[in-house]
């Protein structure tokens, strides 16, 4: 049966395996956040990890940005600013959630470009640097004309 609270009255911290089961995350992945600075745990006196209970939502939380293919790096960044100690509440959710809907606008209508862009390119296969948008699509030097234009300046 699991305590609530220690035998000290301190609230039940719990153990990464314990974590791994309740949020379905390997305890691999748990770690690889801790050394990325998603999750924090404290050390019992044997030096092993402990968790607060309310790592699952955070948990809950860097799995669900990652199902919206938000970066790790941008998830760590945001969840930055809020502590490790309490769970995270539902204005932190709506904070983070309008933040990363934006992100995932401004995604979708990259790809959505990309796929546009794509539909140009399927039976070409000219891969021209000249004329393929997904081949160089930033070719800002291109306009000025062929040639290695920073090597050579004023070529023509
Ligand atoms: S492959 Fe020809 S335009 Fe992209």
């Amino acid at each position: 049966m699991t305590q609530k609270t220690a035998r000290d009255g301190a609230p039940r911290q719990l153990t990464v395996g314990e974590v791994a089961e309740r949020s379905g995350v390997a305890v691999s992945t748990l770690h690889f956040y801790e050394t990325k600075g998603l999750i924090e745990s404290s050390r019992n006196r044997g030096n092993q990890r402990r968790y607060p209970r309310s790592i699952l939502r955070r948990v809950a939380v860097i799995k669900v940005a990652q199902r919206t293919g938000i970066p790790l790096g941008e998830i760590a960044e945001a969840l930055s600013v809020l502590p490790h100690d309490r769970p995270l509440t539902a204005k932190d959710w709506k904070k983070l959630s309008a933040t990363w809907r934006h992100q995932l606008d401004e995604r979708i209508a990259r790809l959505t470009k990309l796929r546009d862009q794509l539909d140009g390119c399927i039976g070409c296969g000219c891969l021209s640097m000249q004329e393929c948008p997904l081949r160089n699509p930033l070719d800002a030097l291109g306009a000025e004309g062929p040639g290695a234009r920073l090597l050579e300046p004023g070529a023509s």
